[in-house]
């Protein structure tokens, strides 16, 4: 007898909880003409712990502009500690080394293959951005096939860093490759120690495969947005400043300001 109605307690209290969520708003993920509801689901907290501190930020570094600058220069100059997220989309050679295209530069891919490499300066950026991070911030990290596939974890060895998920961007269109042909691109989110979700990252509604059209741009392939935006609102505050070292067309600033964070980033060619 007890319990049955400890049982039908249970039950009135899961149909409460469906009907509220059911009630909540729906955001819509909208590609190709197609609709999803995206459900908000409360599955951690919604409020948000870990507070970006007031910054001191050299009066040379201006907010949501383009800077021309190495990238490793201008994260020398931030302060320890202090910022809630960056963004690092390298130049990586690794997938066009790997599948060997011996004619890229002369007709395939020539604007891809004229830009600057950092493969090897990918571990000091990592090493830069980590330190500038404050504790449990995040770190997302656009990773190439080849580095997904054959490690990436030495480059987060001697760091606080973590990786923590992964979230595949389907891109619209078809690209190269010998076997499979690409059409998605792999985001890594890493998280600076202590690492967890709860109190942390506040938006629950995010799926791990994101399908989102994105133009190139002078041989610069501009990374999703949407996508990009939806991560920043995950796990920083309205007035935050987001870090990017590596900015290219400065998708990262267009999704902060998309959504009320403040950008700070550069880019060795502007
Ligand atoms: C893959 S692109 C970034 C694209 C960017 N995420 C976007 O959405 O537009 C990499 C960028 O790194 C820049 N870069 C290469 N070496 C650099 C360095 N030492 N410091 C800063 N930026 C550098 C290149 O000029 C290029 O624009």
């Amino acid at each position: 007898m007890e319990n049955s109605l400890r049982l039908s307690t249970q039950s009135a209290q899961s149909k409460k909880l469906a009907k509220n969520a059911a009630s909540k708003p729906k955001d819509r993920l909208v590609e190709n003409g197609k609709s999803t509801n995206l459900r908000r689901v409360n599955v951690y907290s919604n409020e948000r712990v870990v507070l970006q501190p007031e910054l001191d930020i050299s009066d040379e570094l201006e907010l949501n502009t383009h800077i021309q600058m190495d990238g490793l220069e201008f994260l020398k100059k931030l302060p320890s500690s202090a910022f809630t997220a960056a963004f690092f989309d390298p130049q990586y050679r690794g997938v066009l080394d790997y599948l060997g295209y011996g004619n890229e530069g002369k007709n395939r891919t020539p604007k891809r293959s004229a830009q600057i490499q950092m493969t090897d300066l990918i571990p000091k950026f990592i090493s830069e951005i980590s330190r500038v991070l404050m504790p449990s911030g995040h770190l997302f990290l656009w990773m190439d096939k080849f580095h997904l596939v054959t490690g990436f974890q030495n480059w987060l060895d001697e760091t606080p860093l973590k990786s923590v998920d992964m979230v595949t961007w389907e891109k619209p269109r078809i690209g190269m490759g010998y076997r499979t042909r690409r059409k998605s691109e792999f985001l890594i989110v890493a998280q600076k120690s202590p690492a967890r979700a709860k109190g942390v990252w506040t938006r629950h509604n995010i799926p791990d495969v994101w399908p989102e059209r994105a133009a190139s741009a002078n041989g610069v392939h501009p990374k999703p947005e949407r996508l990009q935006a939806a991560l920043i609102e995950a796990v920083t505050n309205e007035g935050d400043i987001v870090i990017d070292p590596a900015a290219g067309t400065y998708s990262v600033m267009r999704a902060c300001l998309s959504c009320n964070r403040n950008f700070l980033g550069c880019d060795i060619r502007g």
